[in-house]
């Protein structure tokens, strides 16, 4: 699918029907995941795949979240930052969040272009979820993704407009200098 039709589809699902996802297609979701920007190129993620029913419905209690229950499939992703801390020290952990983001979008933006919707959860408690799961305390748990076909109408949440998020030169200039207004030539080159 092209980029900008992936990320036009791409909304929180939340219900699903009972279809199963296939396995081969969860694998790609994940190799994509990995093909983002790490620092120091350093992959910290860890990718728990959950299919059991029973297992989905302890986690669906846990976020607290009913919708959860009847999901075929979880992707829960985990980040041990103990390597990135060594290296980059308190910024590591920060490193660690911020890869574990990018990871997560380009995890749903796959799973979209493969016809699968999904959610971000992350509202959950770490202690609980890990003792569920047999996580060890030192991992970071990033987000609870439960995903498969949606039973849902699609109906695409509002977004901000994009002179809602721009300032120019300094904090809070939101007017755009005249030296930096669009110029015919770049009007084009954006239509391209
Ligand atoms: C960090 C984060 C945590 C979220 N936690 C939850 C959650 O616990 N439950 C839920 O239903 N949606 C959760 N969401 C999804 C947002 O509610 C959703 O992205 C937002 O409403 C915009 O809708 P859209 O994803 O369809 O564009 C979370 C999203 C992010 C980025």
């Amino acid at each position: 699918m092209d980029i900008d039709k992936v990320i036009e589809k791409r909304i929180s699902i939340r219900g699903f029907k009972k279809k199963k996802v296939p396995f081969g297609k969860v694998l790609d979701a994940i190799s994509s995941a990995l093909q983002g920007p790490f620092a120091g190129n350093f992959n910290n993620l860890k990718f728990l795949i959950i299919e059991s029913p029973d297992t989905i419905k302890q986690i669906s209690k846990n976020c607290q979240q009913t919708w959860i229950s009847e999901s075929p499939l979880i992707i829960l992703v985990c980040t041990d930052d103990s390597h990135l801390e060594r290296i980059y020290g308190e910024r590591g952990r920060v490193y660690s969040r911020q890869q574990a983001g990018a990871a997560i979008s380009t995890l749903q933006l796959k799973l979209t272009d493969l016809n699968i919707d999904s959610c971000w959860v992350g509202s959950y408690s770490d202690d609980l979820l890990k003792q569920v799961l047999e996580i060890p305390q030192h991992i970071q748990i990033e987000a609870v993704i439960p995903a498969g076909y949606s039973s849902k109408e699609r109906t695409k949440p509002k977004k901000k407009e994009l002179e809602t998020v721009l300032y120019w030169e300094t904090w809070e200039n939101d007017k755009r200098p005249a030296i930096f207004k669009e110029t015919p030539e770049e009007k084009a080159l954006r239509s391209e």
